[in-house]
């Protein structure tokens, strides 16, 4: 993948399926509506993805994402989902490092080293998360903390990056209401940029895409992707409405 304008939408764990259903046909009729270039993902909870891809089989509207997948490609992990059953299901993409896996389910770098690998090499693209928490942001070590948490992919090849995209998203403004400024978006994808240059050289920093996530709703997106590292949107709550994902989209072009 070269940099691209990207904007996916992350359900959690929101919506049965005949209302994933419903939310995504909506999406399908807006976006014809709609005049962009957008790359857009439509991240479901696992039980919706067989069903959604079934229903939209390589579509060419949108691709769609699971939300988490088990290091191991298959095996005695009961309740687990493999990135093997993902790709054979018609899935393209996984979120790993969520902040709400690494804050409640223990997840880790190391793990996520794990997570990332297993699902690169299973065909998945990997949308890989970053973001620090408040008192880091008061400590103004955000830094630190990013670099810490790209480690991840330190093993990577170059051919592997071609399959990453990175998503900033600051803890404190996920599901908050309270937004980065765009300021601090476009310092910190620069900071990302700057050192996953230093990891694996300029030319995979520049076309890494790296997606703003933290409240980015169909009012703020536009001054979000207004600023030039800022390549598009990871998108929880306003995702779960068609008209603002679709109004955030159109904002992305
Ligand atoms: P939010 O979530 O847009 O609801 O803040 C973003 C995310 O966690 O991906």
């Amino acid at each position: 993948m070269s940099r691209k304008k990207i904007v996916a939408g992350n359900w959690k764990m929101n919506k049965t399926i005949a209302e994933g259903l419903d939310l995504v046909a909506q999406i399908k009729t807006g976006l014809h509506e709609k005049n962009y270039q957008t790359e857009v993902i439509i991240a479901a909870p696992y039980l919706h993805l067989g069903v959604l891809t079934a229903q939209y089989p390589g579509d060419a509207d949108f691709a769609f994402a699971a939300q988490n997948c088990h290091q191991e490609n298959a095996g005695a992990y009961t309740g687990e989902v493999s990135a093997s059953m993902l790709v054979a299901a018609g899935v393209s993409f996984v979120i790993l490092g969520h902040s709400e896996r690494r804050q409640y389910f223990g997840e880790d770098e190391t793990l996520l080293a794990q997570k990332i690998k297993t699902a690169l090499a299973n065909g998945l693209k990997v949308i890989y998360c970053v973001g620090e928490p408040l008192e880091v942001r008061e400590a103004n070590t955000q830094n630190d903390w990013v670099k810490n948490q790209l480690k991840a992919l330190d093993d990577l090849s170059a051919a592997d990056m071609k399959n990453i995209i990175v998503a900033y998203e600051p803890i404190w403004a996920i599901g908050t209401g309270k937004t980065a400024s765009s300021d601090q978006a476009q310092e910190m994808h620069v900071f990302i940029r700057r050192t996953i240059s230093e990891m694996k050289g300029e030319a995979i920093a520049s076309d890494l895409s790296i997606l703003y996530g933290g409240s980015c709703n169909a009012q703020n997106a536009a001054e979000l992707f207004a600023r030039p590292d800022v390549d598009g949107g990871l998108i929880g709550g306003a995702s779960l409405k068609a008209a603002d994902f679709l109004t955030i989209i159109e904002s992305r072009g």
